[in-house]
């Protein structure tokens, strides 16, 4: 097994190397932008050719959410491009995929836990582009497996954890938004669900959805992060249309985790405890 990571630099690909080197040494190459730019095929086809690359996990992505409103094209070419190119490159090596997508293909109109199957409606370019990435993927290596997963945060990277740390320093009130539900991610606990998938003898291709356990409002999430820094700070919650931002979210993308758990057995902790241990790594717990 020869396992190319990519997009190793960021939230989930850093805790992916974490884990990869902890139990799997020396069976992963790491590539960030710098090292291999996905949107240029023909690098990456050599790439994964010439290091007889077995297994792809792109955890490479645009993920400014906002931004991508605006910067539609680069957005498009990361999301959408690039997918295409690491499809075309496995099937060189005959290697397989794993990759990322998002919470945010769906509309959030649903009143349950979303299961893969699901109808997509993607309402910002970032989901727009994620969505057609997933298709673009699907299509060519039908044998790929997709992970979905929402509100991803670790101690590495910029993520809500981290902003609503950075605004305590200087606020005594932060209004947070209220009427969106998802799910708080550890960007560890989806890296060990992946190398769980890696490490199984079995290999069921397809779309899973994958987040820690439990739902929260971003509202919830930050009313937790203070508490376990032990800050004295007043959350207000407000209406997402109270607070205007260029890309649309869905107003509920809580994932149903079952196929995954089903399929490969893992085990996921409760959003609270992950943000603990990711407070706990930071230094900012209490
Ligand atoms: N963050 C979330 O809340 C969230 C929620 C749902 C799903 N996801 C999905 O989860 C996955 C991992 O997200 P993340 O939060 O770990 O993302 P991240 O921290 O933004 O990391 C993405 C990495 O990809 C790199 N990259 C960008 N363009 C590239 C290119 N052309 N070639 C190679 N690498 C490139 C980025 O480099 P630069 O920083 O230099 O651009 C960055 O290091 C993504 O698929 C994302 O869509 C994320």
């Amino acid at each position: 097994m020869k396992i190319l990571v990519t997009g190793a630099n960021g939230q989930l690909g850093t805790e992916l190397k974490k884990i990869l080197e902890a139990t799997m040494p020396s069976v992963a190459i790491y590539t960030d932008v710098d090292e291999l730019d996905l949107t240029n095929a023909k690098a990456v086809e050599s790439f994964v050719v010439n290091n007889d690359i077995s297994h792809i996990v792109n955890c490479a992505a645009y993920t400014a959410v906002d931004r991508a409103e605006e910067e539609k094209s680069l957005c498009a070419q990361i999301n959408i491009d690039a997918v295409k190119n690491l499809a075309l490159a496995a099937d060189a090596n005959g290697a397989k995929v794993i990759h990322i997508s998002t919470d945010y293909v769906f509309d959030g109109t649903n009143h349950r836990p979303y299961r893969e199957s699901d109808k997509v409606n993607p309402i910002s370019q970032y989901g727009t582009t994620k969505r057609k990435g997933e298709t673009v993927l699907l299509a060519l290596s039908p044998e790929a497996i997709i992970i979905r997963t929402a509100w991803l945060y670790s101690a590495h990277g910029n993520n809500f954890v981290k902003t609503m740390l950075r605004l305590a320093e200087k606020n005594d009130e932060i209004k947070v938004v209220c009427d969106q539900i998802g799910t708080p991610t550890y960007a560890r606990d989806l890296a060990a669900a992946i190398v769980t998938v890696l490490r199984s003898h079995q290999w069921i291709p397809g779309i899973y959805h994958f987040t820690d356990e439990g739902a929260a409002s971003w509202y919830d999430f930050a009313k937790a992060i203070f508490r376990l820094a032990g800050k004295q700070v007043k959350v207000k919650p407000i209406l997402t249309e109270d607070y205007p931002t260029p890309a649309s979210r869905p107003a509920y993308s809580i994932l149903d985790r079952s196929l995954i758990k089903a399929t490969y057995g893992v085990t996921i902790p409760h959003w609270e405890e992950a943000l603990a241990d990711c407070m706990a790594e930071l230094g900012a717990a209490k």
